[in-house]
């Protein structure tokens, strides 16, 4: 595969690059083979720390190897303690004293828990997404950390993929910027600083895409989609300056992401010219034994290295035969030197060659970890995640007081599913639900029910089939409660476990008996506001047909409960648009605005048949990407386009605010390239700015277009652009259709 892809940022060496990698030199030089094997080795914490080391097992040997320098980073060791003691093995007990690099999954928070990723990006506001990062990363290094394993930058259409929650959707574009401000929010400006940790962009490349959602599936995609759906976050990462990527568990159009020459070496690390390392996902270069592709562990570990894996993250296939390997000439050492000072670079960077203890300050970690600062940022993104689907006769803001508000469902109470997937150094019960943030609104009365129950709050890793409840005893509370309430806020959807990892499923319904509670009360009380916590689109044909009111609040963080409070109560007027389709049925997944036009594209006369389309559902989602209501309106209009003199476009529109209450848009620019080869999508988002206005006020909203912006890649990963006609969209959303066309 032979790709090459402009827009790349690349600086010459300064000062401190140079000094540093004549440090690199004069370590490399005194490292013994093992030992610089050894930096490619990484496990997880394999004791408690603090406590006696274990005698026997695999944990006393890794320990073993720890202590002869076999061991170059750490992962799952949180807290100045305990990094510093497994640091301190490192730094004062092996020859060379090379400290480790300690990485932890720092998704969406650390012990301060913001909004899943997939809600985070639903802000489309790129400044707050960037404080939240920056946020986790104060809260992380306070606590020992200094590497994350985030962003997560695969694009994905298929909400039965349960990593969905970790990404930001199924668009390139808003994906590309939404990597982009992550990583500079984790890494800041300065990698050496002990509040900033770097970032890992993952999971190189195409993990997004499993056959049928199914979680670890066989990934077939061709050059189209991955040069120009799949890459473009992972270059804007590069470009950001990430300074780690992580491979992936899947195997890719028959070879798997670890040991994938092409995407590694070829497009990572020489087109884009990516400095830092690649580690692999966690035992995946021993999985690409049960891919089929190695015979065996020993084979498996050439193939990784050799394709430009540089880190063994758990499979101790590099420990264990690379060194036999370059003794019988299989393997070339200076590919094993390349990775090391790969490694190595990133620690100089992170500055612990200068300082190993410089992210182990116990005061530091207790007066930063959940401190007030980092609850107000993770608020203030939570608002800002909230997407509001339906809102008939403005139901919604509710009034301050006067009313009963019924509280119902499996999720209202519940502490700790609004935490999400990915918060393990995070406290089970720690965030603040739905019941407790309208409680705090004094005003009104509040009544609760469960209804339904989900039963996951402690298993984290048990089998959603098999926990989902069937118990329907606290139904006849909670439809009392609906008949002595004025309004009722059914707070309903997927427990935070039922996303995430391993967490695929094939029905996108609401999971066990919520449905039948949540008709079952509709029968009551129709006045319902649908608060929803899940981490996926999810099918809510029924719930957009009977209710006034649908809140997405996908799973928000610690602060969940007083961000939804004051969305329901007008205090902040949502502004969140869905950066994935939602579908109307499951077998219209995977569902994306982008894509292609068929050859019987258009609508037939009545009873036609062969055109594309379903027997029994309509093609369009039932939201789609881009949506998202706001308690104002905003009329669009005068959408003007012309050629600069610098060649660039210049488009604009007028925005008005037709509402009585201040609101944010996401104006949305999409474009559409009539004819091209290959062929390009019906639409495709290119640019977007989110704007404020007062009631009754307008602005003319700006957008830049250059001639690459109109542009591709090609089959062969070849930025083109071709002459001919565009038409651009503007608006609130993807069906846009405020339209002009511009000509290259
Ligand atoms: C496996 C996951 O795929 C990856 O994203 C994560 O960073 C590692 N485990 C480490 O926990």
């Amino acid at each position: 595969m032979a790709l090459c892809f402009l827009g790349l940022i690349t600086c010459a060496p300064n000062q401190t690059e140079t000094s540093i990698e004549q440090r690199i030199d004069v370590l490399l030089s005194q490292m013994t083979l093992e030992e610089k094997i050894g930096q490619m080795n990484q496990y997880s914490g394999f004791w408690d720390a603090t406590g006696p080391a274990p005698k026997v097992g695999s944990a006393a040997q890794q320990y073993e190897q720890l202590k002869k320098g076999h061991v170059g980073s750490m992962l799952n060791i949180r807290g100045v303690e305990n990094v510093r003691a497994i640091q301190q093995i490192a730094v004062e007990e092996t020859r060379l004293g090379i400290p480790l690099i300690f990485g932890f999954d720092v998704i969406h928070g650390f012990k301060t828990i913001s909004p899943i990723p997939l809600a985070e990006a639903a802000s489309w506001d790129l400044k707050a997404i960037e404080t939240s990062a920056r946020m986790a990363a104060l809260e992380a290094s306070a606590s020992g950390i200094n590497w994350t394993f985030a962003p997560m930058v695969d694009v994905s259409r298929d909400a039965r993929w349960g990593r969905v929650m970790e990404g930001a959707g199924e668009d390139p574009y808003l994906g590309s910027k939404v990597a982009f401000a992550r990583v500079k929010g984790f890494q800041g400006d300065d990698l050496s600083s002990p509040k900033t940790i770097a970032a890992c962009a993952k999971h190189f490349a195409g993990y997004g895409f499993p056959e049928s959602g199914k979680e670890y599936n066989t990934v077939d995609i061709g050059t189209q989609t991955l040069n120009n759906i799949v890459l473009p976050p992972f270059l804007a990462t590069v470009n950001a300056g990430v300074r780690t990527l992580m491979n992936s568990f899947s195997q890719v159009n028959g070879i798997p992401s670890t040991g994938s020459k092409a995407l590694q070496r070829d497009v990572l690390k020489t087109q884009w010219n990516f400095d830092g390392f690649v580690v692999s996902d966690w035992g995946s270069i021993k999985e690409m034994v049960n891919h089929g592709y190695a015979k065996d562990s020993k084979m498996a570990a050439k193939i990784a290295l050799q394709a430009g894996s540089d880190m063994d993250m758990q499979s101790l296939a590099y420990v264990t035969h690379l060194a036999d390997l370059v003794r019988s000439g299989e393997v070339n050492e200076a590919l094993i030197e390349d990775a090391t000072r790969r490694i190595l670079r990133v620690k100089f960077e992170l500055g612990l060659f200068d300082d190993p203890y410089k992210y182990c300050d116990p005061i530091r970690e207790k007066t930063t970890v959940g401190n007030t600062k980092i609850q107000q940022a993770s608020l203030d993104i939570a608002k800002k995640s909230i997407v509001l689907l339906k809102n008939d006769k403005q139901l919604l803001p509710l009034p301050k007081q006067g009313l009963t508000i019924g509280v119902i469902g499996a999720l209202a109470s519940d502490k700790t599913s609004p935490l999400g997937n990915w918060c393990f150094a995070a406290d089970d019960g720690s965030a603040v639900s739905v019941l407790e943030g309208m409680k705090s609104y004094p005003g009104n009365t509040i009544l609760y029910a469960k209804g339904a129950d989900l039963n996951l709050g402690e298993i984290q890793f048990a089998q959603e089939m098999i926990i989902n409840s069937d118990n329907k005893s606290d139904f006849p509370k909670a439809l009392e409660v609906a008949k002595q309430s004025d309004v009722v806020i059914m707070v309903l959807g997927e427990h935070g476990y039922q996303s995430g990892e391993g967490r695929s499923r094939t029905d996108l319904g609401l999971p066990g008996v919520q449905q039948d509670l949540l008709e079952a009360v509709y029968q009551v009380n129709k006045t319902i506001v649908l608060v929803l916590n899940n981490g996926r689109p999810l099918v809510l044909n029924w719930a957009d047909q009977h209710l006034p009111a649908i809140v997405e609040a996908w799973q928000l963080g610690s602060q969940s409960g007083h961000a939804l409070a004051q969305v329901i109560y007008g205090d902040y007027n949502p502004s969140g648009k869905l950066p994935m389709s939602f579908p109307r049925s499951v077998g219209q997944v995977p569902i994306y605005y982008n894509h292609k036009s068929s050859g019987r594209p258009s609508l037939p006369a009545p009873g036609e048949v062969f055109w594309t389309h379903y027997q029994d559902e309509k093609n369009s989602p039932l939201y789609p990407f881009g949506y998202g209501l706001s308690y104002t309106t905003f009329e669009y209009y005068n959408i003007e386009a012309h050629r600069e003199t610098d060649g660039n476009f210049s488009v604009s529109v007028e925005v008005k605010n037709t509402g009585d209450v201040s609101g944010k848009e996401v104006v949305q620019l999409y474009l559409k390239d009539h004819v091209a080869r290959p062929t390009r999508p019906v639409k495709e988002l290119k640019g977007f700015e989110l704007i404020e206005l007062l009631p009754n006020t307008s602005i003319r909203v700006q957008f830049t277009l250059t001639e690459q912006e109109l542009g591709f890649y090609d089959d062969h990963g070849t930025l083109t652009v071709q002459p001919g006609e565009f038409t651009i969209y503007i608006g609130g959303d993807s069906t846009a259709n405020l339209t002009t066309t511009i000509e290259l």
